[in-house]
């Protein structure tokens, strides 16, 4: 279900770095300026504005350091695009002194070192500075952007070096820290953040929040906006706008029951609460693993519960990325490819076999048509970003090639010893990072170093460090695809949209479907698939975005408007990359793109806005 190559394609190249951002020091992350070997940040405490006048947030980060290495005076951060005011650090005896700081020259991508020089090793430090209203990690949406058209909406999206546009912190996912924050905001306007969220609070003198479990600052995570609640179990409930209110809890009432299949596959669950934010269509991905509150977009409403994997997936991130974090964005595999094999065995769990396995197959599909137009360095699950943006190399390969390689082992040593080698990973790293290396020796050890071992340590490195999916992979299969296959051959022959029997098809036989539509269809039979089963606007948003793309493609121009409402609201990448890409290939449709693109792009969120301006190569006036 992944279109992610075009994405990669697309996304606007960063100034290649010279240098990696820790100047390459072995050991250290290259994306980040932080010596984390010499002092880490242990906690933070955020006391912010929420201000949307100036489009920014104010106020004050005060982060409580471990020193390391007896020698070290110096704390280096990651910052982009903030406006740093002033830094005073405690001494022993809790005396704030004004210290001097340096900011480095801006890096397009991984921003400016923030360095402090100081005379001892303070045990806390604030730093008072505010945001810029581009920054990279926040979206400010104007009310009438907004479901209700009232309120202001603002959120965060961290993920993976965007944190330090609107916090100046150690921006790697190697350092783990607690946090606590106050946050202020208008009369009318609810806070929430990836922590102990209190839908009771008033906001009154500003929100209070606490985070006790130690995250990492691409996890750090805050929203802004007319929120309303509703609780949808014990431990879940969803916050959205009032007016999308019913519809979410309806649509993801299995939160509950998915938390529970996981728990019984991989252990409790140890984060408190799981609740759901639903943000505005603008949202640039499906989900973000927010701890305690996954971050999610409304275009998997679809009325009907056939998009919830979702959830399943940023679910799954409380085991697999929250609770054991890749120590750095090149073993984003360990977080995604995890958190996807998982995914389908919650799905597996709550919906059935069946279509856990339809989505195997389609996911298979998606990745090796992708993989076709990767440089095969990107097809490697340990990924040489080499001082590139990790949004760069950003595609199918560590979720669903990840996958595969975590199913194969499943499928060579039996699902019970698997489950039981993946329980104890997850407990023996618990709150901490690992790499592939750790990957390797723990599971070595439990499984693949054996003399007679079912899967042999050279496999395994064929998986992680040759490009494609080695030969001895097994493709899924589905029955009920294999279906789809046959009437599709049919359909292609004859037009005959009737014959297909699609009324009843579910939500993965569609995607096969459609997934499968040769590139030269004629239009006259995309009209017919319409005419049977009414494609073009349908509420579900993968289904739609299938077809638009072969509409594109086939110069079906009935769907013009649908398409054009489609683009403007959504501004998800996966659903609204791919189809600009497409319509920036003749000069008639990009003439039209460029057109739509004028109203759809103040809607976008700042990094979908790069992306899009460069495929279409839009230049603001
Ligand atoms: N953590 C990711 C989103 C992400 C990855 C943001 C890398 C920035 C950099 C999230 O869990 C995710 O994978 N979302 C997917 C959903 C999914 C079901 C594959 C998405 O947004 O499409
Ligand atoms: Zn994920």
């Amino acid at each position: 279900m992944r279109l992610f190559l075009l994405l990669l394609l697309l996304m606007p190249l960063t100034a290649a770095a010279a240098s990696g951002s820790s100047d390459a020091v072995p050991g250290r992350d290259e994306h980040s300026y932080a010596r984390y070997d010499e002092v880490r940040i242990r906690h933070i405490f955020l006391d912010l504005d929420v201000d949307f006048d100036q489009r920014q947030l104010a106020g004050f980060a005060e982060l409580h350091l471990d020193w390391k290495e007896p020698d070290a005076r110096r704390l280096d951060l990651d910052t982009r695009d903030l406006t740093i005011e002033r830094v005073v650090a405690a001494d022993n005896e809790g005396n704030w002194k004004a210290t001097p700081f340096q900011l480095a020259r801006a890096h397009p991508a991984f921003g400016r070192r923030l360095s402090i020089q100081l005379t001892q090793q303070v045990p806390k430090l604030r730093v008072y500075y505010h945001s810029n209203p581009a920054a990279s990690g926040l979206q400010w949406l104007l009310p009438e952007q907004t479901l209700g058209k009232h309120k202001p909406f603002m959120f965060s999206q961290a993920q993976a070096i965007h944190a330090r546009s609107f916090v100046p912190l150690q921006d790697t996912p190697a350092v783990r820290f607690t946090y606590d924050a106050r946050i202020t905001a208008p009369t009318g306007i609810r806070v929430v953040m990836s922590a102990n969220n209190d839908p009771a609070a008033t906001g009154e003198g500003g929100y209070r929040f606490n985070m006790p479990q130690a995250i990492p600052s691409y996890l750090l995570a805050i929203a802004a906006g007319d929120l309303a609640f509703k609780s949808m179990g014990p431990r879940t409930g969803v916050y959205t706008e009032p007016g999308r209110l019913e519809a979410a809890a309806a649509e993801f009432a299995d939160t509950e029951a998915m938390i529970d299949a996981t728990e019984k596959l991989y252990g409790p669950y140890r984060w408190g609460r799981y609740d759901l934010l639903i943000l505005p269509p603008s949202f640039p991905f499906g989900g973000m693993e927010n701890p305690r509150l996954s971050f999610i977009t409304p275009t998997v409403i679809a009325g009907d519960k056939s998009l919830t994997s979702l959830i399943a997936h940023e679910l799954a991130h409380s085991w697999s990325g929250n609770l054991v974090t890749n120590s750095s964005w090149r073993d984003l595999w360990l977080n995604e490819g995890f958190t996807s094999y998982v995914e389908n065995r919650i799905v597996e769990a709550v919906y059935g076999v069946q279509q856990a396995t339809m989505q195997q197959v389609v996911d298979q599909h998606e990745l090796l048509e992708e993989m076709k137009e990767l440089p095969a360095a990107d097809q490697h699950l340990v990924l040489a970003l080499d001082g590139r943006d990790p949004d760069d190399a950003f595609s199918g390969v560590p979720y669903t090639k990840g996958e595969w390689l975590l199913r194969t082992m499943e499928q060579r040593f039996g699902r019970a010893r698997f489950d039981a080698a993946i329980r104890a990973w997850f407990d023996a790293n618990a709150f901490q990072s690992a790499s592939t290396a750790d990957f390797l020796k723990f599971f070595g050890e439990r499984l693949f170093d054996a003399t007679d071992s079912a899967m042999k340590p050279s496999e395994i490195a064929e998986w992680l460090h040759q490009p494609g999916v080695p030969q001895r992979a097994q493709r899924a299969q589905s029955d009920v695809l294999d279906g789809v296959d046959r009437a599709l051959a049919a359909f292609v022959a004859s037009g005959d949209a009737a014959a297909l029997g699609a009324q009843s098809w579910i939500t993965g036989q569609w995607l096969h479907f459609l997934n499968g539509l040769p590139a030269d269809l004629p239009a006259q039979r995309l009209a017919a698939l319409d005419a049977a089963y009414k494609l073009t606007g349908i509420g579900n948003s993968e289904i739609a975005f299938r077809f638009y793309l072969a509409g594109i493609r086939a110069g079906y121009e009935p769907m013009r408007t649908a398409l054009r409402d489609h683009l403007i609201e959504i501004g998800r990448r996966k659903l609204m990359v791919p189809l600009w890409t497409e319509l920036a290939k003749t000069p008639e449709n990009k003439a039209w793109a460029l057109e739509v693109y004028r109203k759809a792009r103040p809607g976008y969120h700042p990094i979908a806005q790069g992306t899009v301006d460069a495929i279409l190569g839009y230049r603001a006036p």
